[in-house]
C-alpha cells in the first residue's frame, strides 16, 4: 500500500533547490550578493523567481546583468550568513518584521571574496565552483515576485569539477548546496544511473562508477 496522505494547506513549497548567490552591480559600482533557491534551468537558461523589494531585482533591472554562483554544500555557513541581509537600504514592512539589516558590503559580511567577471561589470564569487555571466533577457510579474529570465553567456567551473577532457561537470564531484523548507541540505547521494544520463551520452555518469 501506498503513503496514506492528508489535505494539508501546506505553507512552503520549497522542495530542494540549489542554491544561488545572485552578483548585482549597485549603483555605486559596488557589488550585491544575495542568496536565492528559487531557480530553474533550461538548456543555456535560466528563471529566477526574486521578490520585488531586493536590491537584486532593482539592480538586473537597471543593468540588464548578472551572475550566478552556484553554492557547494561546504560554503553553508558563508551563505547563512547573508541570509537576513539585503542590499537595499528601503526594508519592506515584510523585512523588517523578520529582522533583515541593510548591508550595502556583503561580501566582507559573507567572508566571501570578489573576483572579476569577463563579460558582465558585478564581480563574481570566487569560492563558488560554478560561476555563470548572464544578461537579462526579459521579467515578468509572477505571483507576488518577479520572474528574472538570465541566458548564459559564459560559464566558469573549478577544474577538479570536469569530467577530463570534456565540456561536462562530473555529477558525482558536484555537491550543491540544497534549499529544503528553508534549511540547507548537501551530501546529494547518487542513486542509480538515469536512463535520461545515458540517452544523452552524459559523460561522468553514474554507470561510470
Ligand atoms: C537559502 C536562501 C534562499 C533564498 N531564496 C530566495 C528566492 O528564491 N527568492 C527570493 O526572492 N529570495 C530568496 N531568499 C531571500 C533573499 O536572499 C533576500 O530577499 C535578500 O534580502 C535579497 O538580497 P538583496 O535585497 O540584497 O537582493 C533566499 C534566502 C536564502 C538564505
Amino acid at each position: 500500500m501506498g503513503p496514506v496522505h492528508k489535505v494539508v494547506p501546506l505553507k512552503v513549497h520549497y522542495y530542494g533547490t540549489p542554491v544561488v548567490l545572485i552578483s548585482t552591480l549597485n549603483p555605486d559600482g559596488s557589488t550585491n550578493i544575495a542568496p536565492m533557491s528559487s531557480a530553474w534551468w533550461l538548456d543555456s537558461d535560466a528563471m529566477l523567481g526574486m521578490s520585488r523589494s531586493s536590491r537584486t531585482t532593482t539592480n538586473a533591472a537597471r543593468t540588464g546583468e548578472l551572475v550566478l554562483n552556484l553554492a557547494s554544500a561546504d560554503l553553508v555557513h558563508h551563505v547563512d550568513r547573508l541570509a537576513l541581509l539585503t542590499g537595499e537600504e528601503e526594508l519592506s514592512p515584510h523585512k523588517l518584521e523578520k529582522g533583515y539589516r541593510y548591508e550595502p558590503r556583503k561580501f566582507e559580511a559573507a567572508g566571501l571574496t570578489p573576483e572579476p567577471a569577463d563579460l558582465v561589470a558585478a564581480d563574481m564569487v570566487a569560492e563558488c565552483p560554478i560561476q555563470l555571466e548572464c544578461k537579462v533577457v526579459d521579467m515578468h510579474d509572477f505571483g507576488n515576485a518577479r520572474a528574472i529570465h538570465a541566458h548564459i553567456l559564459r560559464s566558469h567551473v573549478d577544474t577538479s569539477l570536469i569530467v577530463p577532457g570534456t565540456d561536462y561537470v562530473d555529477p558525482a564531484l558536484w555537491n550543491p548546496l540544497l534549499m529544503k523548507f528553508c534549511d540547507f541540505f548537501g551530501a546529494a547521494e547518487p542513486l542509480t544511473p538515469s536512463r535520461l544520463a545515458a540517452a544523452w551520452d552524459i559523460p561522468g555518469r553514474l554507470e561510470r562508477i
